[in-house]
């Protein structure tokens, strides 16, 4: 994986970098010491210092089994207990017509019109009148979370009513080790169980049982996927210094009063991942009236309708480029005789080509507009590659976050509008 902030590190002092970096270079000690706040959560470092392969085994011979038996696969959970799941699913998945079953989210939000429909749909026979085969796994840490929890109780009562005592055979849950109502379920049920080791958050337990037991599910080599944030970490254990000029430049555009930075991706099958990136990111530095608020565009998609804004509106913003290098297709622009819409001076080229033009191209026009921007790249779209840029994003935040004097871990604002919201409800 490459990083290039070249064009960010213009608009900071060569002193003000310095300064950024001595600060990442600490902040680094602090997570590998584990003498930062909340140091007994960096969980997510020592499951890729050791790796669990009994455990990777087990996963992945479990999952491949349900996906022989699925028609349906619905992963119920909010934040970090599915976002990653959904970003590696959405980058290494067919976009339509997938081999295995259909993947369906749940749990991520309260909209009654999108949980009837779901629950409509499971019950719908197939084509050739037979019923579908449901399984459903409910992930969540706290197994409190009122989002999962009602879509949970929801899906569950339909799976009783559609396949009676066996329902319970078709719902795994993945939750913490011991405590909450979703553990009092397993039990009384008994449900097969996966456990969130205590110490690794949320939104750092893509490569756990949380993001392993669906993406395993989806048709996706988990082996090759964790493996790929093993050689990463390996890696940042010897030489850091990617992660630290990332990190540096970024505190240092945040001393600056940069207070937006939008995560650009010219691939739509990594749109997901910067939705991972984004709740990564947000919710580990955004404490204390700090923090940079991350954005995410699809481009060229969103350069009809953010582009302008990046251009040209108030230079509050950072932009973070990543790139696929490997061609994700080898498709390219037809010859045609009727060249109505004269676009045959593009015929024979990639379409990774014409994209790739768009991306340098939109670089250098952003550059213009004043936009201090890093350009990540990766090798391939591939397993690999996205367990090493899930590794890089984890160490990123975790470093660029205490550089900034704030513990990463926690996510204290987040209970707010749950305590509005339960008082409103009436609970106790
Ligand atoms: O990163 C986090 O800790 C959060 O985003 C949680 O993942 C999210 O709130 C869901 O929590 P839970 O898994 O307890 O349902």
């Amino acid at each position: 994986m490459l990083v290039d902030i070249g064009i960010a590190k213009a608009f900071v002092s060569k002193e003000e970098f310095e300064s950024s970096y001595t600060k990442c270079k600490n902040a680094l000690k602090q997570v590998k010491n584990k003498s930062g706040a909340g140091s007994e959560w960096l969980g997510w470092r020592d499951i890729l210092k050791k790796p669990n392969d009994a455990q990777l085994q087990e996963i992945d011979s479990f999952s491949r089994s349900i996906r022989t038996k699925a028609d349906i696969f619905i992963i119920c959970g909010i934040g970090g207990s599915y976002l990653g799941a959904k970003a590696v699913i959405d980058a290494l998945t067919p976009h339509f017509g997938c081999n295995g079953p259909e993947i369906i989210f749940a749990g991520h939000h309260m909209g009654g019109r999108y949980l009837k429909d779901v629950l409509k749909y499971i019950r719908l026979p197939k084509k050739d009148g037979s019923s579908k085969s449901v399984y459903l796994n409910v992930i969540s840490k706290s197994g409190s979370t009122l989002e999962t929890a009602l879509s949970f109780r929801m899906i569950r009562e339909a799976l009783e009513e559609m396949y009676g005592d066996e329902a319970s055979g078709r719902i795994i849950c993945t939750t913490s080790k011991e405590g909450g109502v979703l553990n009092a379920q397993i039990e009384e049920k008994g449900y097969r169980k996966f456990i969130i080791p205590n110490d690794v958050g949320g939104r750092f337990s893509v490569l756990t049982p949380v993001g392993l037991i669906p993406i395993a599910v989806a048709g996706i080599d988990i082996k090759t996927l964790f493996y790929g944030a093993v050689s990463a970490f390996n890696a940042y254990e010897k030489d850091a210094a990617l992660v630290l000029e990332h990190a540096a430049i970024r505190n240092a555009l945040h001393e600056k009063g940069i207070t937006i930075d939008v995560f650009s991706c010219f691939e739509p099958e990594l749109t997901s991942f910067g939705g991972w990136i984004q709740q990564l990111m947000g919710e580990s530095e955004g404490k204390n009236g700090k923090g940079i608020f991350p954005a995410i565009a699809a481009f060229s998609t969103d350069l009809h309708s953010l582009g302008q804004f990046i251009q040209q509106g108030k230079r509050s913003l950072m932009e973070t480029f990543l790139a696929v290098e490997k061609p994700t297709s080898n498709l390219k622009v037809n010859e045609l005789d009727e060249d109505y819409d004269k676009l045959n001076y593009l015929a024979g080229e990639l379409f990774h080509e014409i994209n790739t033009k768009a991306r340098i191209g939109t670089t250098e026009a952003h550059k213009n507009g004043n936009v201090p921007i890093i350009n990540l790249s990766i090798p391939s779209l591939s397993a690999e590659s996205l367990g090493g840029l899930i590794y890089f994003f984890e160490l990123l935040t975790a470093i660029f976050v205490y550089s900034l004097d704030i513990n990463p871990f926690n996510q204290p604002g987040v209970e707010d509008y749950k305590k509005a919201m339960y008082r409103l409800l009436g609970k106790d």
